[in-house]
């Protein structure tokens, strides 16, 4: 019963802070960075945090928020009930585009996923699942993925990495790019997890992601059968920014081993 309760009050927490973020689309939207000049935020992700933080902090006073803008608590392990919230995930496309953009929360409890949820706000799609109950698009529930060869996939990736850079070795990602049916790349992580899990893509790759782009879509995949992991082939830990893939079974197994390779030189990619 706790978490139908739980399940319930999120979807109409995101239900109502997708509407406040289509209301901000005719008011003045501040714009600052943060790591980087690309790196941006604004006064909608902070207020759209600040707001699923107060609700839950009113009526689930126990359990923890990470949360990406740092108005939740300082999370250091994953005992207990947690909420991993991006209140905008993809804010480059939030300010550029007012599209492909999407609402990210996964709700843990002691490092399991139990609740996942990805809000393509504009089109207003809700991807969501409960652990073991199976994943639905707004009330449609997703099939299993099935296996598919590499020639009949779409891959999400960014153009970057078939370029030389520091973590993996180009000349690989771009033999994928060229093995695969085609790529694509949303700028939103977690709708590109929840695309994998519908089926719109078949595979995504980064270099790097923190627990609030992967939570709610790990929670998703799961159920249709998706792997992820990080770029090793480890399970990610959901405490730090790590490398991630997801894809559908067999296909995440052969790009990860004929297609990726982490320079041995690069320590900082997990
Ligand atoms: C970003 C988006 C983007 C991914 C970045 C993320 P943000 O999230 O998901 O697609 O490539 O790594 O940081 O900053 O828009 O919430
Ligand atoms: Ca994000
Ligand atoms: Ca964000």
């Amino acid at each position: 019963m706790k978490w139908e309760l739980i399940d319930r009050y999120a979807k109409s927490l995101i239900k109502e802070a997708g509407q406040q973020i289509r209301h901000s689309f005719s008011s003045h939207i501040h714009i600052d960075s943060k790591s980087n000049a690309n790196d941006l935020v604004t006064n909608i992700d902070r207020e759209i945090e600040q707001f699923f933080i107060s609700r839950i902090k009113t009526d689930f006073p126990e359990h923890k928020i990470l949360g990406e803008e740092g108005f939740g608590d300082d999370i250091k392990t994953l005992s207990g009930i947690i909420w991993m919230l991006d209140p905008i995930d993809g804010t480059m496309n939030f300010v550029h585009q007012k599209r492909n953009f999407s609402i990210s929360l996964g709700i843990y409890q002691d490092g399991i996923g139990i609740l996942g949820y990805i809000y393509d706000v504009v089109h207003d799609e809700l991807y969501y699942a409960k652990k073991g109950e199976g994943a639905y698009l707004n009330d449609e529930r997703l099939p299993q993925l099935k296996t598919t060869p590499l020639n009949e996939s779409i891959i999400g990736v960014n153009a970057r990495w078939i370029a030389p850079n520091r973590y993996i070795d180009h000349e690989k990602t771009a033999a994928l790019v060229m093995a695969c049916r085609g790529t694509r790349s949303y700028g939103s992580a977690a709708m590109e997890l929840a695309y994998v899990a519908s089926g719109r893509l078949n595979a995504y790759i980064s270099m790097r992601l923190s627990p609030w782009d992967i939570a709610g879509g790990m929670v998703i995949a799961q159920e249709v059968g998706a792997i992820a992991s990080n770029l090793k082939g480890e399970p990610n830990a959901l405490l730090g920014q790590e490398s991630f893939m997801i894809a559908s079974p067999g296909l995440h197994q052969d790009i990860l081993k004929n297609y990726i390779r982490v320079k041995p030189e690069c320590v900082d990619l997990n």
